[in-house]
């Protein structure tokens, strides 16, 4: 069979080393089905990361919210603090600043029982230690304040049009009420209960989301420096709320 225009000759190679029937894939793949779901892991900041259909795949935006906050927290001499990752899906986050910080103490926490099987698996694989918990956001009690909160949490409006592939991946992992803000919200508010008062809170936000995130968070943070950063497409993606 001849390889589909839309996959790569890399992944095609590893789809063709890892399923005899590769017809039946490509049939999969032509409706939309994620080739990273297929193929069993990616690459995230360098790391192999395993994924599944119960897990967001990991995306490039990530890698760069993950540089940016290491960026800051080498800045500001934060290396070795205190870290929750908030909807850790894969655990890629949390592993790639582990892996490049090793001082960190990470607590990672989702509400999927099989994300959070992933990401064991991921940080095993990775060798790094991490605290996965299985939790809701919203029944969380923080045992102790962090340095660092940083959390990429479904901000997909409910009526939000998505490409095919995406809707492949777990709606949890994707959609959230209040037009998409509903977790940066709680977040933000209840961060005086579990933010260091030197601190930095990492957001990777909706590219119509920045200004309105940045209002709201100086209405809790007047102090802080709080900004709004761009990806890679030069979209607004990142809102930093830097606790000094
Ligand atoms: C956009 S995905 C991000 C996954 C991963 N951190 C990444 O960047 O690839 C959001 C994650 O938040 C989790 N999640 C959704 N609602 C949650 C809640 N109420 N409490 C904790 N985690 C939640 C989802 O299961 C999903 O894994």
């Amino acid at each position: 069979m001849n390889k589909p225009d839309n996959i790569t000759d890399n992944d095609w190679r590893l789809l063709n080393k890892k399923y005899k029937n590769i017809t039946r894939i490509v049939h999969k793949i032509e409706k939309g089905y994620p080739v990273q779901y297929l193929i069993g892991d990616v690459s995230f900041y360098g790391y192999n990361i395993m994924v599944n259909k119960n897990v967001l795949i990991p995306r490039f935006e990530t890698e760069t919210l993950v540089e940016k906050t290491i960026k800051y927290l080498r800045e500001k001499t934060l290396e070795d603090v205190d870290v929750l990752d908030i909807g850790t899906g894969s655990g890629c986050i949390s592993i790639a600043l582990k892996k490049e910080l090793p001082s960190l103490k990470i607590t990672a926490i989702d509400i999927s029982s099989k994300a959070i099987k992933i990401a064991k698996k991921n940080a095993k694989k990775n060798n790094v230690k991490i605290n996965f918990i299985h939790k809701n956001i919203y029944k969380y009690k923080p045992v102790n304040k962090y340095g660092l909160i940083i959390s990429n949490p479904p901000y997909l409006k409910y009526n939000e049009r998505v490409d095919r592939q995406v809707l492949f991946e777990p709606k949890k992992a994707l959609y959230a009420k209040n037009n998409g803000l509903e977790y940066y919200e709680y977040i933000i508010k209840k961060a005086s209960r579990y933010l260091c008062s030197k601190g930095i809170i990492a957001f990777e936000i909706g590219y119509d989301q920045g200004e309105y995130l940045k209002k709201y968070a100086k209405s809790y943070f007047p102090d802080a420096i709080i900004t709004v950063e761009k990806d890679l497409s030069n979209k607004d993606r990142y809102l930093f709320i830097i606790n000094d």
